[in-house]
């Protein structure tokens, strides 16, 4: 599952003490393994193997560059959803052909960049950055749409900077993939993609183009999903779109399934990718006979349990039955738990012999139920609620586990907190691969914009 592992009552990432990393860095901070990485990619794509899908790592599970180019090292392509997630995927190394770029409401200069390198936001900075110019990189493999109105801001952009778009249309389904309701998305009444009549319609409007063709059909129904049981009937309701519109001219090459499978949150919580593989292969085997390649954008399946978060016990009090851990970071390091009733297994990464988890599951309290806590003004902010967990002293430090999808992206400054720093452990080689926000970087944005002209306009 992972390398992170408890040997005499040490939490071990991959051949190194948890405590060293976090005595040299200090917390909070994330901690991934390249190795289980490495191993969720390899598992993945022999899971997948017999229809060889294209692989786009959806960034924003953890879009650390160092991770990126990891991934991309691997081959993988990126699934990215906004301008910017674009500009790291390309910095990271991934050929522009195999970017699929998401995201309900891009922006014009986001499609101009995706288009056309010369219109990166990064261009100006390419020296400062040691980069190499962005001008020449080319077009992103596929855009895609979620609206008409979405195609026809694509179409109108490509044919002002005279290039081709290739792009896939997102159908809504409306299949309920039985995930949190802020993270299921492909019900009728979620804002993503367009129902089949609609699909077909602007393939039929948009058919013969000059600048934009339709190349795809996309679907993403949420996540986390435990069951291949969705996907099989999205891919039921695909099946017959790309024979209703392959009928009146559009040849559908690519089928993007979208990301969604789950992390072990709880051990044993997500079936192995074989189970997926196994109903999802032969469902989609006579498209691609015909030549269609499928393509799949996991993020949290190949992140989540290839990271952690370590955070420093500040306090511990006992209040009203309840024995609070007040710990360095919360909400402002991992909101999940706090958005999304997400329930991140805890433990402190030193316990005496015989504490040991043997599994990732909290167990009914033994004694006073804990409540894990950050520093944040918000009683919301929490990192596990009435949970079993050993006697910690001040200075002791706690692991969350499976924290490395979807923790450092929607990490916040909320309360002035700097961002956690970010290190990749590769067998006992540890590298940091982002250093902990510097109080001057929060800071100095708002003295930097003092006394701006418009500001006193509007003051009067
Ligand atoms: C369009 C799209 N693709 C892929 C993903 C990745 O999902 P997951 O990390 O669950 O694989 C998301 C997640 O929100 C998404 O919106």
């Amino acid at each position: 599952m992972d390398h992170f592992r408890y040997q005499y009552g040490q939490l071990y990432a991959e051949s190194v003490p948890v405590d060293a990393i976090a005595d040299a860095v200090g917390t909070p901070l994330y901690i991934y393994s390249k190795t289980t990485i490495l191993d969720h990619v390899h598992r993945l794509r022999e899971a997948f193997r017999s229809i060889d899908p294209l692989l786009c790592y959806a960034v924003k599970a953890c879009s650390n560059l160092a991770v990126l180019r990891t991934l991309v090292g691997a081959g993988l392509g990126c699934d990215v959803v906004s301008g910017l997630e674009l500009e790291r995927a390309w910095l990271a190394g991934c050929p522009m052909e195999k970017v699929v770029f998401a995201g309900v409401g891009k922006s014009d200069d986001e499609i101009r960049a995706a288009l056309d390198g010369r219109y990166s936001p990064l261009r100006d900075h390419a020296s400062e950055l040691a980069m190499p110019d962005p001008a020449g990189r080319g077009v992103v493999g596929v855009l895609n749409a979620e609206s008409r109105s979405e195609v026809e801001r694509i179409a109108s952009i490509a044919s002002e900077l005279g290039v081709p778009a290739r792009i896939a249309i997102r159908i809504n389904p409306d299949i309920d993939a039985g995930a949190h309701d802020h993270t299921t998305t492909g019900r009728s009444s979620d804002k993503f993609g367009v129902p089949e009549s609609e699909a077909a319609a602007i393939c039929r409007d948009f058919f013969g183009h000059p600048h934009l063709r339709v190349i795809g059909l996309h679907v993403h129904l949420g996540s986390p999903i435990y069951s291949p049981t969705p996907y099989i009937r999205a891919i039921g309701t695909l099946t017959t779109l790309i024979d209703r519109v392959g009928a009146e001219g559009t040849r559908i090459e690519h089928l993007d399934l979208g990301g969604g499978i789950g992390a072990d949150y709880e051990t044993g919580q997500t079936p192995p990718f074989e189970v997926f593989a196994d109903a999802i292969c032969p469902a989609v085997r006579h498209l691609v006979d015909r030549g269609i390649r499928v393509a799949l954008e996991p993020g949290r399946t190949i992140m989540g349990n290839a990271g952690i978060l370590v955070v420093g016990v500040r306090h511990v009090k006992r209040q009203s039955g309840r024995r609070f851990v007040i710990c360095d970071a919360g909400m402002n390091a991992l909101i999940r738990p706090s958005l999304y009733g997400a329930k991140h297994f805890v433990w402190a990464t030193r316990v005496e012999a015989g504490r040991e988890p043997t599994e990732r599951r909290f167990l009914p309290p033994s004694g006073e139920p804990c409540e894990v806590v950050g520093p944040v003004c918000e009683s919301g902010d929490f990192l596990a609620r009435g949970v079993d967990l050993p006697e910690v002293r001040l200075a002791d430090r706690l692991a969350v586990f499976t924290a490395g999808a979807y923790g450092m992206t929607m990490a916040s400054t909320y309360n002035d907190q700097p961002l956690p720093a970010e290190v990749m452990v590769a067998g006992d080689k540890v590298t940091i691969i982002r250093e902990r926000q510097r109080p001057i970087d929060l800071i100095a944005p708002g003295i930097a914009h003092r006394g701006v002209a418009w500001q006193a306009e509007m003051a009067r």
